[in-house]
């Protein structure tokens, strides 16, 4: 008989390196199911029917589950980090409106010689500790504003970011996101921002040698194990750690029940997973995240439309863990769909905000996400408000919301906006 998951979850935070994987079977002898998988039915099949169940067995089962077979375990947190050095703070930011900071963060056992830029705005007109969002950009914090003192990634860049030479960030990068993070808006509407790039704990290439992975590999070890993170779980991780920086480093100024994270994208897949793996995020909106994220597991593998697992594993293959191509001819065998990463969350605010020109990310399969995840929600009185995909433009602002606008795949002010409306409705109330 397999181990309780109690026991597994205590032997995780335990053993808490890599290479540990729980008592789960192969990939190849799970069953097919190609209807959505119950989220109240455990893997043994046994059904749980309250909320205490909920929270005491399904809940770290389908955290370990996902981890297991898709993601990979995250890192555990080190044992000590610390704020090295403040870069420069600038109460003067956007005419006074707002300081914008920049802290380095240091971690030790495991020693990391990775460290973790993190860029944070706070508007300076505030009556008590105001609610943040944490970000996860592309191409550096110094794209987030023309500002002289932010600092520019010492590694790899996308080519696609402005300014990048060679696969390296310059000066002329600076600001070049200024439109797509829309600092003065948050600050305008009293939120914080704290920003960092992915590619300061593992550039999205194809290799881990350049990211934190290998100094949490066991004696010996040189190569991933099939349930070890791959770069989504890693910066899952880095969300993980800001969160740390704002809750015990700035709790004066932001408010630690009110924080919110977000990404576009591949970010916004890690978004998700942030959130289903730590309570501290009050609020979640995975910005046209897709497969992987947000839609469906269970799509035709032959469709070309929208991405298919198979897809996905073949042209980025190392954003998941080496288990997850075992299921890219047979999605059916999962024992869960995204519906579940989604139920992880509950009650917590879950907002899918999507874009028409998109359907790469499969906007309508995302909706039946939601559905299926509301069961789980209605378990805490709270939910998706609708039935039907709402019309374009028309936010649904209950506990799992939904917004479509016309347009690209891309993040925009108007989505700002919406971000903002969804977070002022659903993040709890100042105290
Ligand atoms: C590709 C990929 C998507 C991903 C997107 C992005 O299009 O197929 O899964 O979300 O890149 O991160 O921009």
């Amino acid at each position: 008989m397999r181990k309780s998951v109690g026991v597994i979850a205590v032997l995780m935070l335990l053993v808490g390196t890599m290479g540990f994987s729980a008592d789960f079977p192969d990939a190849a002898s799970l069953p097919s199911r190609p209807e959505l998988p119950d989220p109240f039915v455990m893997l043994d099949g046994t059904k749980v029917s309250t909320v205490a169940d909920w929270n005491a067995k399904r809940k770290p089962e389908l955290q370990a589950l996902f981890q297991n077979y898709m993601y990979g375990y995250l890192p555990p947190k080190p044992q000590k980090w610390a704020v090295e050095e403040v870069l420069f703070s600038d109460a003067m930011f956007m005419g006074g409106k707002a300081t914008l900071s920049e802290s380095r963060l240091a971690f030790f056992g495991p020693d990391l010689k990775h460290r973790l830029y993190v860029l944070l705005v706070v508007p300076n007109k505030r009556s008590g500790p105001v609610p943040v969002f944490v970000g996860m950009n592309f191409c550096g914090n110094h794209a987030l504003a023309d500002h002289p003192s932010i600092h520019i990634p010492d590694g790899w860049v996308y080519k696609s970011c402005g300014g990048s030479e060679n696969d390296k960030a310059t000066e002329k990068g600076r600001g070049t996101q200024a439109d797509v993070w829309n600092l003065d808006l948050i600050v305008d509407r009293g939120y914080g921002l704290a920003c960092f790039y992915s590619g300061d704990l593992d550039p999205d290439t194809a290799d881990f040698s350049d990211g934190i992975e290998p100094a949490f590999y066991k004696p010996g070890q040189t190569a991933p194990a099939p349930s070890d993170p791959g770069a989504i779980a890693t910066w899952a991780w880095g969300y993980h750690r800001v969160v740390d920086f704002l809750v015990e480093k700035q709790a004066a100024t932001i408010d630690p029940k009110r924080i919110a994270a977000v990404g576009h994208s591949r970010n916004g897949k890690t978004t998700l997973l942030a959130a289903a793996l730590d309570e501290r995020i009050a609020l979640a909106i995975p910005h046209q995240a897709g497969c992987g994220g947000t839609a469906p597991d269970r799509v035709a593998i032959d469709r070309k439309d929208v991405e298919t697992i198979r897809r996905i594993n073949t042209v980025f293959p190392h954003w998941f863990c080496d288990n997850f191509p075992l299921f890219n001819e047979a999605p059916d065998k999962l024992p869960f769909d995204q519906h579940c990463l989604v139920a992880i969350c509950a009650p917590r605010a879950v907002l899918f905000s999507n874009a028409t020109e998109d359907q790469w990310a499969n906007p309508d399969g995302q909706f039946e996400m939601l559905k299926a995840a509301d069961p789980v929600y209605r378990q805490f009185g709270v939910g998706l408000d609708a039935t039907e995909r709402p019309g374009l433009r028309k936010l649904l602002d209950s506990r799992l919301g939904y917004y479509i606008r016309p347009g690209k795949h891309s993040m925009d002010r108007e989505d700002w906006g919406i971000f903002l409306d969804y977070a002022d409705k659903q993040l709890p109330a100042a105290k």
